[in-house]
């Protein structure tokens, strides 16, 4: 079996169907690309097989030629060369394991820039700064993940470069700053790592596949495969991909985009977007973003086509789909999509529309294998008593369910209060993969900042915790913070509503939910595909119980102490 498969490779089965050998990104890049002839960057995909050959016994032999060869092909298809001194490739490797770990691995953008390459990027573009903005990116990037450096070195430099410049955001650093950033980054990596900054591109590519294929292993990836039930054997896939440039120009953005809210399970699409931005820009909450309906004004053109692919997308995986886009001067591409994780009031809502949607016209059985038994749970998730509570700040409502507990301020201050009984509100600026094991530790999550997919939003609604995220108005200062003149310290109790996206001083008492309309219609048709072939008998020791159970649908009694 090889290790490389170019996207547009022709499989025998669908690509979407061979998730365990390419990756769920890989798999789902190959059949935007053959299958539905999306606008997707050309690049290939180095199997699972070949992430679980390195982890047994370090790089494979024949990976380097099999990867030399499918780099030059995607050189030819691209006419452009990596590390060209005239028109240089650029590449990002990508991880994509099987099943999807949000952000939990390590993705590297702009390979193959080096001190000879970015001149001619500036030259071919006729735009230094672009050319530089890319660089500095590359440059730390691969400084954090390839060589293992941390990320702050980086950051205190691009924020005093910001303050030096006047600048307001990362896309307003003047040229001669961001060569300067490139130059202070080079010489972080001579100082930490005894070694100049690698400048062959096949060095730059080999390390990054090699970080790739590390990152499977790294903390964050190992706390969310251990929540997640998923197995530690499996291995990631890399994508190698040309890069397109979101970062070009003021006619260019990058964007993430659900084609139903993933919320609510409301039709019609839901993202965010940033013009003059690069890929993660948008999820680390940098700058704040615009919504997509945003995008109808400032790119109608894009916004139609946008809205087209969303509908092809749910015609043929006949199901909510969460994806990337980049907008690279006036044009579209499609970097990635998957099935998108939702919030069990959307699964339901999702489950029910579907099945009267004529291009997706799910079955009941379908549908009821779409809701799962944590969906269901957290439908029924508390929410807060009565009215009148006095708010403190409104932000959004990322992921809905109500939530009480003390303010910690740092995901290992959070683990250690919950380790010891407490009850926990994680608050953070932002939060990022580092912060994990404090979110799973956490009753809720509070952010200072971000839109509805950040990285507090979309792991949260991937766990059910409730979340509120871009509250702009709070002030952290170390351990507390402030909203006008309120202020909390560490361990007081906050409430936090992930449905209405309101905080509260104090702890709020808290109510069952209503679960909504379609928790029946769901658990309707379940009781129709059970009948004859399951009986559902409650656990029950008390009359109440009994009596609660019969209520609910219990055909009997399965099991009773009596002791
Ligand atoms: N070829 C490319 N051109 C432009 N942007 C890219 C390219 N490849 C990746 N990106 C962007 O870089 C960011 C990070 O990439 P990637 O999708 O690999 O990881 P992630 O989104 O952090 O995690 P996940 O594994 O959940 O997708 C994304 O915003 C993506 O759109
Ligand atoms: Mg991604």
């Amino acid at each position: 079996m090889p290790f490389v498969y170019d996207f547009d490779h022709s499989h025998r089965r669908p690509p979407m169907e061979l998730k365990d050998l390419l990756g769920g990104k890989g798999a789902n890049l190959a059949e935007m690309t053959s299958v539905l002839r999306l606008p997707v960057p050309h690049g290939f995909t180095i199997s699972t097989d070949a992430c679980r050959a390195y982890m047994a016994a370090g790089w494979p032999e024949k990976m380097s030629g099999e990867v030399a060869r499918a780099r030059a092909r995607l050189e030819r298809k691209m006419g452009k060369r990596l590390g060209d001194p005239v028109d240089p490739l650029l590449v990002s490797v990508r991880s994509g394991a099987k099943f999807s770990m949000p952000g939990m691995m390590d993705t590297v953008l702009n390979l193959g820039l080096n001190d000879e390459s970015v001149e001619a990027l500036a030259k071919q573009t006729d735009d230094e700064r672009f050319a530089y903005d890319s660089y500095r990116r590359f440059v730390s990037m691969y400084g954090r993940i390839v060589l293992g450096l941390p990320a702050e070195a980086f950051d205190e430099l691009l924020d005093s470069a910001k303050e030096r410049a006047g600048a307001g955001s990362d896309a307003e650093v003047p040229v001669a700053e961001l060569r300067d950033l490139v130059e202070a980054y080079k010489d972080i990596v001579r100082r930490d790592t005894g070694r100049p900054f690698p400048q062959d591109p096949d060095a730059q590519l080999r390390g990054a596949i090699e970080a790739v294929f590390r990152s499977w292993n790294g903390p964050r990836a190992i706390a969310y495969r251990d929540h997640e039930g998923i197995s530690h054997d499996l291995g990631t896939a890399v994508n190698v991909q040309a890069m397109v440039f979101g970062n070009r120009d003021d006619d260019s953005g990058t964007g993430v985009g659900f084609t139903r809210d993933p919320a609510t399970g409301a039709k019609g699409e839901y993202g965010d977007f940033l013009v003059k931005a690069q890929g993660e820009d948008v999820v680390a909450g940098i700058r704040n973003t615009e919504p997509l309906s945003a995008l109808r004004e400032r790119f109608p053109k894009i916004h139609g086509e946008l809205l087209d692919v969303f509908a092809r997308l749910e015609r043929h995986y006949r199901d909510m789909c969460d994806t990337e886009f980049t907008i690279e001067q006036g044009k579209l591409w499609m970097l990635q999509t998957r099935v998108g994780k939702r919030t069990g009031r959307a699964a339901l809502r999702m489950a029910v529309d579907m099945t009267r949607d004529r291009a997706i016209r799910l079955s009941h059985e379908e549908a009821v294998g779409r809701v799962t038994a944590e969906h269901l749970e957290q439908v029924l998730h508390p929410q807060f008593a009565g009215s009148g509570h006095t708010v403190i700040t409104k932000a959004l409502g990322a992921s809905p369910g109500a939530a009480v507990g003390r303010a910690y301020f740092t995901a290992d201050d959070a683990a250690a209060a919950a380790e010891s009984g407490q009850q926990v509100i994680l608050v953070r600026t932002e939060t990022s993969p580092e912060d994990v094991h404090g979110m799973l530790a956490s009753q809720g999550i509070l952010t200072a900042r971000g839109g509805l997919v950040s990285h507090a939003a979309v792991v949260a609604r991937g766990w059910g915790k409730p979340a509120v995220v871009g509250a702009e108005k709070l002030r952290i200062e170390g351990a507390s913070f402030r909203v006008g003149d309120t202020v909390v310290e560490e361990g007081d109790w906050i409430s936090i509503d992930g449905t209405a996206g309101i905080v509260v001083l104090g702890q709020v008492p808290l109510t069952a939910a209503e679960p909504p309309a379609e928790f029946e219609v769901v658990l309707g048709w379940a009781d129709a595909i059970r009948k004859g072939k399951l009986r559902v008998r409650a656990n029950a020791d008390t009359g109440a119980d009994a009596a609660n159970a019969r209520r609910l649908g219990a055909e009997g009694i399965g099991l009773c102490r009596t002791e």
